[in-house]
Formats: C-alpha cells, structure tokens, sequence
C-alpha cells in the first residue's frame, strides 16, 4: 500500500540553519494499516507525513503508493490520492463556506465536472448521511458558514471532507491537539469509526502514549530521522507507557524529550 525507503531530507542545506530531518527512513504498510507515531520534539515526524503528501521534495529515496512510484509527483497530483487531518482545525476548512459548500468541494476533488456551487440533491443525501455519523447535530446545519463552527466541529468535518473520497492513505498530524480534551476524545474515536468503516490506511502523529498504544494495529517511534521501532498487533496491545520510555532510552541512548507528550 505504501512503501518508503531510504527517504532522505535535509532543510537548508548548506547554510548553518542545516537541519537533517530525515536521515533513511524505512517503512511499509499493508492495507488497512493503523499505524500511529511518536517521537521526540523534532524527530521528523511532521516532515515523514509532509515528505509523503508531497509538500517538499525529497533529497533521496523513494515512495510508492497504490503501486504507483510518487517521489516525483507534486502536491496536488498526490492530493488525489492521500487524505490529510492537521493539528490546525482551522486550516482544513474554508470558513467563510458552508458545510455542504466544504464538502462539495471535497467530493468534486480530481473531476473536472461540476465547478458551480450548487449543492445537487444526491450530494445533499449523501452528506447529511455522513453528518449524521458525527453525531453533532450538524445535518441540520447544512447551510451554516464553517466559520462559525467551533474547532473540534471544524476538525470533524475535515476529517469527513479528508475521507469522502476514500484515500489511499489518510495522514493525521496531532489532528486532536488544539482540542478541549473532551471534544479530542469525540474526534479521536470517530477517526477510529470511520477508518474501521472504510478499513483506510492510516497514519496517526499523536503526542498522547496511551492512545499510541490503544490506536490502530502498528505503533512506530521516530527519532532523529528514522524510525527506530516497530510493532504491531497483540504486541503493540500489551505495551505500557513505561515500555515505550524504556524501549526509546534503549534504542536512542537518550531521555525521551517531548515537551507536549502527555504520559499518561
Ligand atoms: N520547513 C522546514 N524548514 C526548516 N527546518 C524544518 C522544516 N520543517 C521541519 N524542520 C526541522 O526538521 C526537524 C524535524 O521536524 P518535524 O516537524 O518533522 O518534527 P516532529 O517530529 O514533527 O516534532 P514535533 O513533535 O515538535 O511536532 C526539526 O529539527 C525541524 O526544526
Ligand atoms: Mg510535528
């Protein structure tokens, strides 16, 4: 489904500003892989999601996806294919749109057909049929402006908008983040709703240890640029916070450090 090897990348090459960010990563994911990540601050966990949807290019290696080699795609031709959730809940919307206007838009994404606005009665259907799955009462909202929705709404609806279309790989970067803690949790398991319901492949960057261990069905850690383990299934179920820690001071010979890590 997807396959990454041997990606290299370093920002500001040459400068004192020089920054390798990845340095060799290795990665491949069966369909309907889960696979959240963690890591210390700056490990490269931001730029592994952002090598992959295409935002920089790539200094070496290459990435395949749906069997297709993507190293040299740009951005909005790989757009077609990859579903993307960021930390920003205001930055996957259009505010000054309304819901259904969003989620038109997100339907129509790689046809040329259809470039008016206008809502047709099958999309409506649809919609509010996936609206309903948030169970924020939003169905009957549909003409309301994204911009008056509060963040953890505006999360929920990216993250419909992201899968409406199913992708081959989803990619959340701390999605949840800049969510109250209990508006995190509803976001948080309807990502589990709607990637179980579509059985999507998925990539989770979380900065919570026991979601990490209770989400999805594989777990990698990074740090400096590569990932430096890797497990899954009953395995990846019975670890604890305490294992990850030791696992990581183990393989980095280095205190985990990650200031927004929560612990427990
Ligand atoms: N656009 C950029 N220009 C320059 N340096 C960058 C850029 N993006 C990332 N970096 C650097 O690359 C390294 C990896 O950053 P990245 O954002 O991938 O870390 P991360 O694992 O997501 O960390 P965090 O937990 O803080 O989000 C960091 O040292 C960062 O400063
Ligand atoms: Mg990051």
């Amino acid at each position: 489904m997807l396959e990454i090897k041997n990606v290299h990348k370093t920002f500001n090459k040459g400068t004192i500003n020089e920054k390798k960010a990845l340095n060799g990563v290795e990665l491949h994911l069966n369909p309907g892989d889960f696979v959240t990540i963690i890591g210390g601050n700056g490990a490269g966990k931001s730029t592994s999601l952002n090598m992959i949807a295409g935002v920089y290019p790539i200094d070496q290696g290459t990435i395949i996806l749906d069997g297709k080699d993507i190293s040299d795609w740009p951005e909005y031709k790989r757009a077609s294919l990859i579903g993307r959730v960021f930390q920003d809940p205001m930055m996957g919307t259009a505010a000054n749109m309304s819901i259904e206007e969003n989620l038109a838009m997100a339907h129509r994404r790689g046809k040329s057909r259809g470039l008016g606005w206008g809502v047709n009665k099958k999309e409506r259907a649809l919609f509010k049929e996936r609206l309903k799955m948030l169970d924020l009462g939003l169905e009957d909202r549909t003409t309301t402006k994204v911009g008056l929705l509060s963040g953890g709404q505006r999360q929920a609806i990216t993250l419909l908008m992201a899968t409406l279309q199913k992708p081959s790989i989803l990619l959340l970067d701390e999605h949840t983040a800049a969510l109250d803690p209990k508006t995190a949790k509803k976001v948080l398991d309807l990502t589990e709703k709607i990637i179980a319901k579509d059985n999507l492949t998925a990539m989770m960057v979380t900065h919570n240890m026991k979601d990490a261990i209770h989400i999805g069905n594989r777990l990698i850690m990074m740090h400096e640029g590569r990932i430096i383990y890797d497990v899954a299934g009953e395995e990846k179920k019975q670890l604890t916070v305490d294992d990850l820690l030791h696992k990581f001071e183990l393989v980095s010979g280095e205190e985990f450090a990650n200031d927004r890590m929560m612990l427990s």
